[in-house]
């Protein structure tokens, strides 16, 4: 993630969790910071992985998440994004933007821990990748997910899965729910 540190500010007043963050991108050339309580944006690194096994491993259970073996995670930890809760350094939320070509990438990996959804993590981070996405040059995200009016209220519009071999090559075809999967296919150009 070469883009800019972002950071995360919760609201004032708020109990333990989760209150409305407030998310901005921090000034270029400045380190990331996390007035407490809240949580930070920053790229992943190899140490993460255990915890984003843990944080996925729920949503993997549901249906709403692909399984990601170690080897994956550890294989592709540069195109994860995190955050951090601050202070503990737990990691809350991550995500990923995954290349298939040069105009064509996928937010995958999409999670955010269950106390900390409705605080505005999910939309930082889906932000936050999909600037990731601009910076590499690419023309469009596509995400393949139960959740399309989450992507559709970020900007996604839906459409056909057989619109991206790409992606079908890559993980339709190995999936166990290729026959009776519900996932629905949302794109957004760049
Ligand atoms: C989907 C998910 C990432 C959303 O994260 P979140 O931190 O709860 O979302 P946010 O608080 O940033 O919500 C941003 C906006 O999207 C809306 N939203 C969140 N989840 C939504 C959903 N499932 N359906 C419709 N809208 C949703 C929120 O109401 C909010 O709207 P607002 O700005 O008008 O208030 C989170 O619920 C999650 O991790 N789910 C389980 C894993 C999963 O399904 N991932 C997606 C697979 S690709």
């Amino acid at each position: 993630m070469n883009a800019r540190p972002i950071f995360g500010e919760q609201g004032a007043g708020s109990g333990t969790l989760p209150g409305k963050p407030s998310l901005r991108i921090a000034p270029e050339g400045t380190a990331p910071r996390s007035p407490l309580p809240g949580a930070a944006l920053r790229p992943a690194v190899l140490a993460d992985v255990a915890s984003l096994e843990r944080l996925m491993s729920p949503f993997v259970a549901t249906g709403d998440l692909l399984p990601r073996s170690n080897y994956d995670l550890c294989r592709h930890i540069k195109e994860y994004v995190v955050a951090e809760a601050s202070p503990g350094g737990e990691i809350v939320a991550c995500g990923s933007v995954k290349i298939y070509s040069q105009h064509l990438g996928e937010v995958a990996g999409l999670a955010v821990k269950p106390e900390w959804q409705g605080a505005g993590l999910g939309r930082a981070l889906l932000e936050a990748l999909i600037l990731e996405a601009r910076a590499h040059g690419l023309n469009e995200v596509l995400a393949l997910t139960r959740k399309p009016a989450f992507f559709v209220k970020l900007g996604f519009a839906p459409a056909e899965r057989e619109h991206f071999p790409l992606k079908v090559w890559a993980d339709c075809n190995k999936c166990p729910r290729q026959n009776c999967c519900d996932e629905v296919a949302v794109i957004l150009r760049l």
